[in-house]
């Protein structure tokens, strides 16, 4: 099991595969375990690298506070530890914010962007008002209300029986204390539109048809902001589209790389 040491603690990561970089960005409130399927298809043509994020996972929690921008920085410590100059940068969801913030942290590491089940706007005062909520309730009483909330709303009704619970076992593992950190750190983070519209690397937009979290809307917005991105609907597939379709996700990014020259 990969570790890079940085300040406060070690970072897990799961790297498979030999060639271009394909850095995967896991979303809430789970680990680098999402992205199995993407591991196992695309670790035969790309080095796919998938870290565990501070406190999530087999990464120890660290110090100081969280926020989109330190989650990117750790991974881009994951990249110096790699000696990875650049790669293509794969977030779903709070993955995707993550993906977004290695624009702002560390842009020249970012070779093109893959943005999965994810959205450029912040949160509203509603939505800011209920992560908090969430974040009190979760270190009072621990995630099992929250994975019980979530679960219907990240899959499809006709999701697998499988999916639901390998989904509903890696969100379970999560510990209380990086789930907080992570919903007060999403509640902090800025509108990313302008980043998008200043990246001029190579990107692809994936939603799931029916993910009710980050639309197609959203996914429409990123595109349009985007240079030149392309814009691909997953049918039969809610919020985890990469867990729920991962024949059409894997091909999906398969294209998009092999059009981006990797
Ligand atoms: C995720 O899947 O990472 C979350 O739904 C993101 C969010 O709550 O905004």
């Amino acid at each position: 099991m990969p570790f890079v040491n940085v300040s406060g603690g070690a970072l897990h990561y799961a790297v498979e595969g030999e060639g271009e970089p394909l850095l995967l960005i896991h979303g809430f409130p789970l680990s680098h375990e999402m992205w199995r399927p993407q591991l196992d298809a695309l670790k035969a043509s790309y080095r796919v690298i998938a870290p565990d994020l501070r406190g999530f996972g087999g990464s120890s929690a660290l110090g100081g506070a969280t926020t989109m921008e330190s989650y990117a920085s750790d991974c881009v410590a994951i990249l110096d530890a790699l000696q990875i100059d650049s790669a293509f940068v794969g977030g779903l969801s709070m993955g995707g914010y993550i993906a977004m913030a290695m624009l702002r942290v560390d842009a020249g590491r970012v070779r093109g962007l893959v943005l999965v089940d994810t959205q450029a706007s912040p949160d509203d005062d509603a939505a800011k008002k209920k992560r908090e909520e969430n974040a009190a309730r979760v270190e009072k009483e621990g995630t099992a209300f929250l994975v019980e909330q979530l679960l219907p709303k990240l899959l499809s009704k006709g999701a697998a029986t499988s999916v639901q619970r390998e989904l509903s076992r890696i969100m379970s593992a999560q510990s209380p204390a990086a789930v907080a950190s992570a919903l007060r750190a999403m509640a902090k983070r800025p509108d990313s539109k302008d980043m998008l519209a200043r990246f001029s690397g190579p990107s692809l937009v994936i939603v799931g048809a029916e993910d009710e979290i980050t639309p197609i809307t959203k996914a429409k917005q990123m595109a349009d902001v985007l240079t030149g991105s392309e814009l691909v609907t997953i049918p039969g597939a809610a919020h985890m589209s990469n867990m729920e379709a991962p024949e059409a996700v894997n091909a999906t990014i398969r294209e998009f790389l092999r059009r981006a020259g990797s």
